[in-house]
């Protein structure tokens, strides 16, 4: 059997004393990295100390997962993940309270929603308890990188691949479980209102395929009518249900809402073609709890038109206000001034930040 997937693993006492990994230098005790502008953090990727691994091959299940210097993996060519695709992928945020703990947010849904995508994908994947274990632990080696309060968080990137070789089409033998994670400010710079084009031909998803499971084969091919949007002055776009071009799906990178009167509506998940948001469903639960009237349900883009306010959820992009949307000819701006929107994001971030009593049990310390 190839080894297909090799990372020089280090034991957890080595965490003590090495970590070139980058051009930062580690010092023991340290409370943060050095030569980071914490001020100024956008989404972009800055090496940290390590990242985790943990492997399964010939049927067996996860195990013995292990923390490494961050750095290059090597994969044989024919590995399902560069042939095919078959891969998987995870955002979550570590985020620092103001009394220095730090504190993960609702990572068994990640675990959870990993695994029902796996299935999916007819990949293996690590257990609910691996997941958030080789989370914690990735944090933890990495905690001098966790942000101070309200600077940013350390966004953690979990991935699945198929790392076994195969040509043939058809499920491989051996499956990657990666960690790797940055310190990250807002996705959209200062968290500014989106001037989003509503995309008419070019679908995102479709009824029956993977739209509804973190598959990395989503993504990409959203790249170029972004970039044509971003040409023409957009911020990003919006898709329509590819069945009927009328209903509003999804943005690029986050689940929206829209707001009328009392009721504040999502596109529904009935159709799989929905990504199943942590922060979709951690915000429908805050809205409920506010008074509102939450729908799932289909939404013709019409009333994403007609609404008196617009957002959208996500990992990266928390609660990000809409200031405008255009839909062929017609453009609308929401006037408001994303009220709703900042109140939402205000009580989410107050529970991810400990600033506000987490009565769900969402949170998560890592220590
Ligand atoms: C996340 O919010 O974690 C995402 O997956 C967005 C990512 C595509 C940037």
């Amino acid at each position: 059997m190839i080894d297909t997937l090799r990372i020089p693993a280090m034991s957890s006492s080595a965490l003590q004393t090495t970590g070139e990994s980058n051009n930062h230098s580690l010092k023991n005790g340290e409370m943060y990295a050095d030569g980071i502008n914490w001020d100024d953090l956008g989404f972009g990727l800055i090496p940290i100390d390590y990242m985790y691994t943990m492997k399964c091959s010939d049927g067996e299940n996860f195990s013995q997962g292990h923390l490494s210097p961050f750095g290059k993996i090597e994969l044989c060519p024919s590995a399902g993940i560069l042939n095919y695709g078959q891969g998987l992928f995870e955002g979550l945020k570590a985020t620092r309270t103001e009394d220095g703990r730090i504190m993960l947010f609702r990572p068994q849904e990640n675990a959870l929603r990993m695994k029902m995508g796996a299935e999916r994908m007819c990949m293996p994947s690590p257990s609910v308890e691996q997941f958030v274990d080789a989370v914690k632990q990735t944090v933890f080696a990495n905690k001098r990188w966790v942000p101070p309060p309200g600077k940013g968080s350390l966004y953690i990137r979990p991935l699945l691949v198929g790392s076994g070789s195969n040509l043939g089409l058809g499920p491989g033998l051996e499956y990657t479980f990666l960690i790797f994670a940055s310190p990250v400010g807002n996705y959209h710079k200062g968290r500014a209102a989106l001037n989003l084009y509503v995309e008419h031909k070019i679908h995102r998803a479709t009824p029956g395929g993977t739209g509804g499971v973190k598959s990395v084969t989503n993504y990409s091919p959203v790249y170029q009518t972004q970039q044509q949007a971003r040409a023409k002055g957009f911020s990003d776009v919006l898709f329509l249900d590819s069945a009927t071009g009328k209903n509003i799906e999804e943005i690029v990178a986050a689940n929206i809402f829209i707001l009328k009167g009392n009721v504040i509506s999502t596109p529904t998940l009935k159709h799989g073609t929905i990504l199943p948001g942590v922060t979709r469903k951690s915000i429908i639960d805050i809205a409920l709890d506010f008074g509102y009237q939450v729908e799932e349900r289909v939404i013709p883009v019409e009333d994403l038109l007609a609404a008196d306010e617009a957002f959208c959820t996500g990992t990266a992009v928390v609660v990000n206000p809409i200031g405008a949307v255009t839909y062929q000819d017609k453009r609308v701006e929401y006037k408001t001034g994303g009220a709703l929107c900042q109140k939402l994001y205000e009580t989410l971030t107050g529970i991810q930040t400990g600033r506000l009593e987490d009565k769900k049990g969402w949170t998560l310390e890592v220590n």
